[in-house]
């Protein structure tokens, strides 16, 4: 019976498991060139992101502010702008993946203004808006 038990057991956990697997990502395929840029451009929001964690615990607030600006916010915006029109990502996503993009944008602009008051309370309480585009777009769309 014990036996039984737990082998039903690892057959729902598995299940479980695969259901969690199954991917309902839309796919949203990029041109070569194109998926270059946005990878390259993931590594580098990656790396903001946790100069920023490490800044905010430090207490540097205003250079945290800084950074979520130029690397993730507003005036992170067009910067690909100059490349040739295969290799730009923004143009060939759908709409609304674009659009979770631009929120992110405003998103970080939004915590850089808050950074630069130096409120530290505030600024911590606005920490999980800089990841939450990266989940929503991460959740929703795949290239492959
Ligand atoms: C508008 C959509 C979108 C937003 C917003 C976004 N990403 Fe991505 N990101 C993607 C897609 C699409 C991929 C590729 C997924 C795949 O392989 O299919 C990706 C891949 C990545 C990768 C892997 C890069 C590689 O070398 O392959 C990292 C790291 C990453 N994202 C970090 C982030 C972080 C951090 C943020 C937020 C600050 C973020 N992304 C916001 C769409 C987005």
């Amino acid at each position: 019976m014990k036996a039984i038990l737990s082998c039903a057991l690892l057959l729902m956990a598995y299940a479980v498991h695969a259901a969690d697997a199954e991917d309902a990502r839309l796919l949203a395929p990029l041109p070569p060139a194109a998926e270059v840029t946005l990878r390259a451009e993931m590594r580098a929001n990656l790396l903001a992101l946790n100069e920023i964690l490490g800044l905010v615990a430090a207490g540097k607030l205003q250079e945290a502010g800084q950074i979520a600006e130029q690397e993730l916010g507003v005036s992170a915006m067009g910067k690909h702008r100059n490349l040739p029109f295969e290799a730009r990502p923004g143009p060939h996503m759908p709409p609304a993946m674009h659009s979770i993009g631009m929120d992110g944008h405003r998103a970080a602009s939004k915590f850089a203004r808050i950074a630069a008051t130096g409120d530290r309370d505030g600024t911590i309480a606005a920490l999980p808006s800089l990841t939450g585009a990266c989940v929503s777009c991460h959740y929703a769309y795949r290239l492959r």
